[in-house]
């Protein structure tokens, strides 16, 4: 069964990973980020207060995504697996998740960590587009992953549950190596 977290800096390939391994697996494909970005375009009051953070590269407030991965794994399709995409993105987000999941007997199998040299990053974002892709906003996401996020490495090294993945490779490499560190 997988359950998977995948950390690494913005574009980094997290989202095409995640995305081909929840189809080969027919498990749910969780990302926060596609979640956000969908609630700013309904315009729902989840949208309206995450806007402004998403524009600026910040970290949208915990609580709000807590609260919405919470309820997206309370959801039955999840009895099956999940890929976590982009969540957690802090030490509390990630203490968070410990709680959640204890709380309907699961934990996760493994964090898959994709190692992407920054300048790659910056041209395949600036390639694709996003309305978040410009470069003020790309470096700004960059310096938050290095202060927020990059600490979950040792995190989830120390707990041994940590992959660390070279995704400067052909996406289908990428693939082939995330799934030959998941079965060895
Ligand atoms: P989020 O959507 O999570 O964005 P991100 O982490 O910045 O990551 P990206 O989606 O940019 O990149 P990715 O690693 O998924 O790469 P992708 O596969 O798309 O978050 C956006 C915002 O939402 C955050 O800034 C924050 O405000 C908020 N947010 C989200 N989660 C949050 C949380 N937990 N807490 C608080 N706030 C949160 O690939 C990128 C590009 O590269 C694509 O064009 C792709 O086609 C291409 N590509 C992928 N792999 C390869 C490859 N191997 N070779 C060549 N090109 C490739």
């Amino acid at each position: 069964m997988a359950r998977l977290i995948f950390l690494g800096p913005p574009g980094s390939g997290k989202g095409t990973q995640a995305g081909t391994l929840a189809k080969f697996w027919q498990v749910p494909h969780i990302s926060t980020g596609d979640i956000l970005r969908s609630a700013v375009r309904e315009q729902t009051s989840l949208g309206t207060k995450a806007q402004s953070y998403m524009d600026r590269g910040e970290l949208v407030p915990d609580q709000l995504v807590l609260d919405l991965v919470q309820e997206r794994l309370n959801q039955p399709d999840t009895d099956r697996g999940w890929i976590l995409d982009g969540f957690p993105r802090n030490v509390v987000q990630a203490e968070a998740l410990d709680q959640m999941l204890s709380a309907i007997n699961q934990s996760c199998e493994m964090a898959i960590n994709l190692d992407v040299p920054d300048e790659v990053i910056v041209g395949r974002m600036l390639a694709r587009g996003r309305k978040d892709d410009n470069e003020e906003t790309i470096r700004r996401r960059l310096e938050v992953y290095r202060i927020e996020t990059a600490p979950l490495i040792s995190f989830y090294q120390k707990r041994q549950q940590l992959a660390s993945i070279d995704g400067n490779q052909s996406m289908e490499q990428v693939t082939t190596a995330i799934q030959k560190a998941i079965e060895s």
